[in-house]
């Protein structure tokens, strides 16, 4: 991760006070070549080294975090590993929905982060008693739920929640997003290191089951890995995605839970979420026996669906196989189709090798190629140099080329966007 000044307490304290506030409102977007003038410009006016340092790294975090709150980020504080960590706006208030449609008192936001969950369940009305293990984190949660005075975060740890004894009756909700990652430890990406075994999250899914043993309107954020056959009973585990990445898998345990089981929520950009659930699949979805078995149209399920096992919700609706189990894409010559699944025009298909592809393109003048891949290993960069093809059209044609396997084969299957879901 860059190196961005270590912020304490009491950057926050200044940041979050009227002073600071007015400052921060007044800094210019963003840019980094100005940065250096601008804390010259701020020192010059008597503003403390060390409060012009938190300034500017707030307008920087602020910078990279509207990517997931949009304008929203211009009121928050953020650290560096909060705004990493925390749940996007419009899944933030996918959680946050959850909770008010039970007409809770109090959630308990048991690692809270920066507060982005406790900030949509108060805009909500849901009043928040959030802790973090992280002071800093802490402080800058609760200065972010300034504006709902009756949601607070302090110093805590999720492992010292005590249950009312009757949770139920006094109204209480419980919300975990354990740390699934190792702050301060990059990755190759130069991201925080992730954890990926559910006892070393940080409150630990054995904590997680006390709460919800205790809570009965417990939900928990989990990586998106989240085994299926971990999913509690009566519980409902929810595979959500963005714009076709899938962000997380909530388990939503007790009265929080709309289904029991797997279910998909798809979310994008200027779209209805979309729900798919164990209800509406297939529970054996047929998968295809030979090429023979390729028809006019490959949909493609959405990751959240494939994610959930719920392949069979494709397979069925659209009358169809998929190429080969657990790969996502569902071949048929119906022509029905469904919002949770990206549809194309079969044009070709072939058994897959470097010299009849190559000899396919040039036939046809494609100098431009859309690779895309599913349960094939290959490097496409060097596959580009033996195919001759470079991704932009360039004097020649434009083609979209499928690899995958059908029933065990590798193949390739040539074909045209129809419709985005
Ligand atoms: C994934 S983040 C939460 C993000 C938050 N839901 C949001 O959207 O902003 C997890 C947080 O849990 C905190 N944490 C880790 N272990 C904890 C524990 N045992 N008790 C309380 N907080 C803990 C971390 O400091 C971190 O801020």
């Amino acid at each position: 991760m860059e190196d961005l000044p270590v912020m304490d307490v009491g950057a926050i304290r200044f940041l979050a006070s009227p002073d600071g506030q007015a400052l921060l409102r007044d800094l210019p977007p963003y840019d980094e070549a100005a940065a250096l003038p601008l804390s010259d410009r701020l020192r010059t006016r008597g503003i403390a080294p060390e409060h012009v340092a938190a300034l500017l790294t707030q307008q920087r975090l602020r910078a990279r975090a509207r990517a997931k709150f949009g304008q929203f980020a211009d009121g928050l504080l953020f650290t560096a590993d909060g705004l990493e960590q925390a749940s996007r706006l419009e899944v933030a208030t996918t959680h946050a929905h959850r909770f008010a449609a039970l007409s809770l008192a109090t959630v308990h936001d048991l690692g809270c982060g920066i507060g982005a969950d406790a900030i949509t369940m108060s805009v909500l009305g849901i009043t928040v008693a959030a802790v973090d293990i992280d002071p800093l984190t802490a402080a800058v949660a609760d200065a972010n739920l300034r504006p709902w005075p009756d949601s607070r975060a302090r110093v805590g740890r999720a492992e010292e929640f005590v249950a009312p004894v009757d949770a139920m009756r006094s109204r209480i909700g419980a919300w975990l997003d354990p740390a699934r990652r190792v702050p301060g430890v990059a990755d190759a990406r130069g991201r925080s290191r992730r954890i990926y075994r559910l006892e070393d999250m940080s409150p630990s899914w054995t904590t997680v089951r006390a709460i919800a043993a205790a809570v009965p309107a417990t939900g928990v954020k989990l990586s998106p890995s989240f085994p299926h056959d971990h999913v509690p009973a009566g519980a409902e585990a929810q595979w959500t995605s963005w714009d076709g990445t899938v962000l997380e898998c909530a388990v939503w345990f007790g009265p929080l839970a709309r289904r029991s089981g797997r279910s998909a929520r798809v979310l994008g950009p200027g779209r209805d979420p979309i729900e798919v659930d164990e209800s509406m699949a297939q529970p054996d979805p047929p998968a295809a026996s030979s090429l023979a078995d390729v028809g006019l149209w490959l949909h493609e399920a959405d990751r959240a669906v494939l994610r959930a096992g719920l392949i069979g919700a494709v397979t069925g609706a659209v009358d169809g196989v998929e190429v080969d189990p657990g790969l996502g894409y569902v071949l048929t010559s119906s022509s029905a189709s469904v919002p949770f699944a990206r549809r194309y025009a079969v044009h070709e298909a072939m058994p897959f090798s470097v010299k009849s592809l190559r000899g396919w393109l040039r036939a046809r003048g494609i100098t431009g190629l859309t690779i895309k891949k599913r349960g094939v290993r290959l490097d496409e960069d060097q596959l580009r140099r033996s195919l001759k093809v470079g991704r932009g059209a360039g004097d020649g044609e434009q083609a979209t080329v499928v690899l995958t396997r059908v029933a065990g084969q590798q193949v390739a299957l040539v074909v045209s966007a129809d419709n985005a879901p």
